[in-house]
């Protein structure tokens, strides 16, 4: 299944666009789409390892997270200035829009490009730039969450955060959040509970990617030691009965990704993800893109990909799109202002 496949049903593909959604899981880098690659590269002076688009498309053949997380780190280093990170997204938020998402809440790899001696001030500029013409000429309102790689030592999100906060008051209206993303097998939450701490403490909202490759396990830890609010994935949360139990009744939102599950093998196939068994089991589930440039969709494409393999009727998609506006960071207020502009459909 996939994007293709919103030409099969385009009266769904219409009632999904015209819900008002909010995407909370997606990672800015992931929407770098192979056209801006070629683009940013010619304009930086920098050689790719493909002749042209097409051969960096063929490239997006996975077979697990790292082999994905590999070309994902050599295509974000095409990002050199403030310029290529407002262009990024802004294209990101202009797809966004298109598809009827009306609040993105938007990570971002810092490590992966301070390591490339790119300062946060400069990733920051050019993606808040970008934000506020969202927010000022398409009325999409987004945050910004810092999220840490979990194969590098704690000290070094632990210094990536101190940098960041010397730019804390200046985006105090976008960054909200951090996160805790790339190889999760052998990176377990526990190895970063005093930078969540830290970062509670300064009153930041949490959240962390558990159970994608990872066990259930590590969606206790990433509750139980970093106190996240929301699990990015979750997939694995069924195979613990406790757990699930405990993410139904408190309601902690999952913010599932249907395709890139299945492009990374997290699933075989798309009727397998357990994403409308746990909706239906009362599970806070959400449908989101993670890195649609990379695996074959964006928002829309998701949903209609999930609703299509797992029969979700029209009443379970205004509830996954009404999941995604309380799972989200914005306040009571700001949701309910969303939600009067923006009008759920009676079903
Ligand atoms: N999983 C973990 N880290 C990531 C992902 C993902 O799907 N995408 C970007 N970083
Ligand atoms: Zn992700």
């Amino acid at each position: 299944m996939t994007a293709l496949d919103s030409h099969a049903n385009p009266e769904l593909a219409v009632f999904i666009r015209r819900l008002p959604k909010a995407e909370l899981h997606v990672h800015i880098e992931g929407t770098l789409e192979p056209e801006l690659i070629f683009k940013f590269a010619r304009r930086n002076q920098i050689t790719l390892a493909y002749e042209s688009v097409e051969d960096l498309r063929n490239a997006y053949a996975f077979t697990n997270l790292q082999s994905f997380l590999d070309i994902y780190y050599a295509g974000m280093a095409v990002l050199q200035t403030q310029q290529d990170y407002r262009e990024m997204t802004w294209a990101y938020l202009q797809r966004a829009h298109a598809d009827g998402v009306v609040h993105a809440e938007i990570m971002v790899d810092g490590q992966a490009h301070t390591h490339r001696d790119i300062p946060l001030s400069t990733v920051f500029a050019g993606m808040a730039e970008a934000m506020h013409q969202a927010r000022d000429e398409l009325g999409l309102s987004s945050y910004l969450i810092l999220s840490f790689l979990r194969d590098f030592p704690e000290d070094d999100a632990l210094d990536t955060l101190e940098e960041a906060l010397a730019l804390r008051v200046q985006y105090q209206d976008l960054w909200v959040g951090v996160g805790l993303s790339s190889a999760e097998l052998g990176n377990p939450p526990e190895k970063f509970t005093r930078l969540y701490d830290y970062a509670r403490s300064l009153g930041f909202r949490c959240v962390a990617h558990a159970g994608e490759e990872g066990p259930a396990e590590y969606i206790r830890g990433a509750l139980d030691d970093l106190k996240v609010e929301r699990i990015d994935h979750g997939v694995a949360c069924e195979h613990d009965p406790t757990l699930l139990e405990r993410i139904i009744r408190e309601q902690i939102p999952l913010t599932m990704c249907p395709l890139s599950n299945l492009r990374l093998g997290v699933v075989d196939n798309l009727s397998q993800h357990n994403a409308a068994k746990l909706l239906r089991q009362g599970a806070c589930v959400t449908i989101n893109s993670d890195d649609p440039s990379y695996f074959g969709g964006y928002i829309v494409d998701n949903y209609l990909a999930a609703a299509q393999a797992l029969q979700l009727s029209k009443a379970e998609l205004v509830e996954i799109a009404k999941n995604s506006l309380s799972g989200s960071f914005l306040s009571l207020h700001a949701r309910q202002a969303l939600l009067e502009r923006h009008p759920f459909p009676v079903i």
